[in-house]
């Protein structure tokens, strides 16, 4: 028996003017589709951006559903989008960002467990990593150089 040391490398900025001018633009995209979200439920909208290696950038917004668990995170909306769109496109970045009408969101808000399992496996499958960056509305924020590093000991086709 021994214990193994599971951890985590994160860049935390004060806020989005520290970030660089590609990844400010792309949080401007996904404050966009932010905008966008359907979330009469939860009056939490959340907006994705990504950064294909294309150049494209394919946004996402969550919509949600009167039966609530048929609802989707903007995460998803995104990956899946630029999976259909773009099929086989590397994503080089993902950018992230929550507001809330019900209070300020002044908190990093990182991708579900559920959107990091199915992100995984595009990281997985273009063998390369992407970055993800994440806030809420407003404050800091949080860049991690791979998605995959916010899902140890994840699931994948190997256990199949
Ligand atoms: N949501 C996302 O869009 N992404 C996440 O990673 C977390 C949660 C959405 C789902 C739902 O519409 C609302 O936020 C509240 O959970």
């Amino acid at each position: 028996m021994k214990e193994i040391k599971v951890s985590a490398t994160a860049t935390l900025f004060n806020d989005v003017s520290e970030l660089s001018s590609e990844d400010q633009m792309l949080m401007n995209k996904a404050v966009e589709a932010r905008k966008k979200a359907y979330a009469p439920y939860s009056k939490f909208s959340v907006g994705a951006a990504l950064l294909l290696e294309n150049g494209e950038i394919v946004l996402g917004s969550n919509q949600e559903n009167a039966a609530y668990p048929s609802g989707m995170c903007a995460e998803r909306v995104a990956i899946w989008k630029a999976g259909s769109e773009f099929p086989g496109e590397k994503i080089k970045k993902l950018v992230i960002t929550a507001s809330s009408t019900i209070s300020k969101v002044d908190k990093p808000v990182g991708p579900c467990g559920a959107c990091r399992q199915t992100l995984s496996e595009f990281e997985i499958n273009q063998k390369e990593p992407f970055e993800v960056i994440f806030m809420g509305e407003v404050g800091e924020v949080v860049k991690t150089a791979s998605l995959l590093s916010l899902l140890p000991f994840s699931f994948d086709s190997s256990y199949l």
